[in-house]
């Protein structure tokens, strides 16, 4: 536990001294400091941007912006980019007057459904999954009276569509009986496979629009 007040070749003066241990007190490099404080203000500084100024888009943000431009350009449709564009308002609002438009006739003002089923029910007769309703709204039910909108409104209002059909969803407005069965949220998007809108429409009258390679174990 003395202290003495000796010099290290190599520390410098210590100034501790315990067990045999020496310990200096030497001034922190300024590299070492210009690194440390640097990186406080860099922090701060970068909180205010993204957190607080909104300078620049947040990494979230920039995601969900890069996902609908990818849909837009016609890349693949997820239920993870269908789901950012329900978080859209804007989009949602877009949905809703296009619905007004072109679905309500069939489908109620409200969804409560008419000619066509309730689409404000938890239930689906072609799955209840994000992808699943853009494949039936894309693509329709030919043989069931439900039209095809892909080629009518084009793939962002389709979109926007669904993105307004996922908002009423399970607001059971009173009106048609639910029919099919109960999509929980979660669950496998496997049931957007077993509808099969896509598929009447492919034989009989487009076979080349069908990529050789799904085509062929069907036959
Ligand atoms: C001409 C009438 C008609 C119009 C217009 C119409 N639908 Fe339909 N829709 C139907 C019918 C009929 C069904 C049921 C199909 C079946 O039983 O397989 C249906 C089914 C659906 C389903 C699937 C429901 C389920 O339980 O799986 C969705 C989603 C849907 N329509 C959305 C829309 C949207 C969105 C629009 C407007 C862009 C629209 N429909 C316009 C008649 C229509």
């Amino acid at each position: 536990m003395s202290e003495s007040r000796q010099r290290d070749p190599i520390q410098g003066e210590i100034v501790h001294e315990y067990d045999g241990i020496l310990e200096a007190d030497n001034r922190l490099p300024n590299w070492w400091l210009a690194t440390f404080f640097g990186a406080i203000a860099f922090g701060a500084l970068y909180w205010f941007a993204y957190e607080s100024w909104h300078f620049a888009q947040s990494p979230r943000e920039e995601y969900a912006a890069a996902m609908e431009a990818a849909a837009e350009a016609g890349g693949e449709v997820t239920d993870e980019m269908l789901a950012l564009i329900a978080d859209n308002d804007q989009r949602v609002s877009d949905g809703r007057n296009a619905f007004a438009s072109n679905c309500a006739a069939c489908h109620g003002q409200r969804g409560e459904g008419q000619i066509g089923p309730n689409l404000t029910d938890a239930n689906w007769i072609h799955g209840g999954a994000p992808t699943s309703l853009y494949a039936t709204v894309r693509n329709g039910v030919p043989s069931a009276g439900m039209p095809a909108w892909g080629p009518v409104l084009g793939e962002r209002s389709v979109q926007s569509v669904v993105a307004y059909l996922m908002s009423i969803r399970d607001t059971n407005v009173p009106g048609r009986e639910p029919q099919g069965e109960v999509w929980v949220p979660g669950a496998a998007p496997s049931e957007s496979e077993p509808a099969a809108p896509s598929e009447p429409a492919a034989p009989s009258d487009a076979p080349s629009a069908a990529a050789p390679s799904a085509a062929a174990p069907r036959i």
